[in-house]
């Protein structure tokens, strides 16, 4: 007993003076900076914040988001000396000053080894111009990791051949042993997620041969250990009751991407049992049919009158789980108006002639199929945009 009471005194104490013995010396000479911009030491010396960096090399007792100083970025609380070991800057206290919110940022011809790791354009935050190709290596921080986070903050590359929607000139693509995907145009704000199995790493490469264009890209990295791995098969997965989901490259001037195969999953929040969709607006969904078939339905008059019309064959499409499957007839767009059509296509998410479109369902979990194959005969870009939807989650009905 007595011990045990020596000893926490024991570490009071050096918790009070240990500052008070290393603050002198380390005023002058701070024996982790040796090769450190002068700049940026003047500034963390700076008054107030002198204090915290005495206590630099004690570890951090647990590994925590934090946000920069300013606020804009997210890093790692860790001790200073493991910051800087695992190349990443400080950017104000955290922890109780005991560690330092790390900020990680890369950029081409570089490895991203750190949680949360920003990738950037090499002129960042200027645009890029001019440069052929960039890549960058992805490592696993962790064997358990299961999944990789792309947050787009910025993504801003060369548009797709505007006839075919195929990334031609520029593409962002990321590669693994047994896996790819690949992107172009605008796409801030959207993310991905990409499935690691059983590689180790993964390849990043941006193709930059489109003239004339400038780029800018802020890309969040983020390493998804398998207990939060999202659930298989959705690249987006948005939480929340509410929110705002597109297609890639969803922009003025912009087309859906060709040969998209993937799914958007929505959470279904505790206590929602329904979800609603509708457009962002009126002109959020244009998806072009890729062609016309004939059907042949009973006429209304007597006996075995057949009339005939075409309809809209949806080659690239949108798909909602819907509720009355009984009525589902996959392919045939409006073929029954107001009833609940499977897959979507063509200039509304709705039957042409309904006034408000909303889509609403029950079917769980809440997902969303985006099937963009490659692009059959002639369409206008303009007829191609992509879709942006608006989602509502309802409250369960007890
Ligand atoms: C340090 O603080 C002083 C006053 O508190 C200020 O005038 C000076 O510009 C600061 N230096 C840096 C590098 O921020
Ligand atoms: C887009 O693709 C079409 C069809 O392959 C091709 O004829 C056209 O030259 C391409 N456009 C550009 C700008 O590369
Ligand atoms: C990476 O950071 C995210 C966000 O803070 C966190 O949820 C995740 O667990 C971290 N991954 C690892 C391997 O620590």
């Amino acid at each position: 007993m007595k011990a045990k009471l020596l000893l926490i005194n024991g570490l009071y104490l050096c918790l009070i003076w240990l500052p008070v013995i290393f603050l002198l010396p380390l005023q002058e000479v701070d024996i982790w900076n040796d090769n450190v911009d002068p700049k940026e030491l003047l500034i963390e010396r700076n008054s107030s914040q002198r204090l915290p960096r005495v206590l630099n090399f004690f570890p951090v007792p647990f590994v925590e988001e934090c946000k920069s100083n300013d606020g804009r970025r997210r890093g790692i609380c860790m001790n200073t000396y493991e910051c800087r070991i695992q190349e990443g800057k400080s950017h104000g206290f955290c922890a109780l000053g005991f560690g330092v919110c790390c900020v990680f940022t890369t950029t081409c011809s570089q490895e991203i080894f750190n949680n949360l790791t920003y990738f950037v354009n090499p002129n960042y935050p200027d645009w890029t111009t001019g440069m052929s190709s960039c890549q960058a290596k992805i490592k696993k921080t962790d064997p358990d990791i299961a999944q990789m986070r792309f947050d787009f903050i910025h993504f801003n590359l060369g548009q797709p051949n505007r006839t075919t929607g195929i990334c031609e000139e520029d593409v962002f693509l990321l590669k693994s042993r047994n896996r790819e995907f690949q992107l172009c145009g605008l796409n801030n704000g959207q993310h991905v997620y990409f499935d690691m199995e059983d590689s180790e790493e993964l390849e990043l490469t941006m193709t930059l041969s489109k003239k004339v264009v400038t780029r800018f890209w802020e890309i969040i990295v983020t390493q998804i250990p398998f207990i939060e791995r999202t659930p298989p098969g959705c690249l987006q997965f948005f939480t929340g009751t509410t929110g705002v989901v597109q297609t890639m490259n969803f922009a003025d001037n912009g087309r859906h991407l060709a040969n998209q195969d993937y799914n958007i999953c929505i959470r279904q929040e505790e206590g929602y049992c329904s979800i609603a969709y509708e457009p962002c607006h009126e002109n959020a969904f244009r998806i072009a049919p890729n062609n016309e078939m004939d059907v042949y339905e009973e006429g209304s008059g007597d006996g075995d009158d057949l009339d005939s019309r075409s309809i809209d064959i949806c080659n690239d499409k949108i798909v909602l789980p819907c509720d009355s499957d009984e009525l589902i007839m996959p392919g045939f767009m409006d073929a029954l108006p107001g009833s609940c059509s499977l897959e979507h296509c063509g200039l509304s998410l709705c039957p042409t002639n309904s006034e408000r479109c909303r889509i609403e369902s029950t079917a769980t979990p809440f997902n969303i199929a985006v099937h963009f194959g490659p692009t059959l005969g002639h369409v206008s870009p303009d007829d191609n945009l992509g879709m942006c939807l608006q989602y509502e989650q309802q409250p369960c009905e007890y």
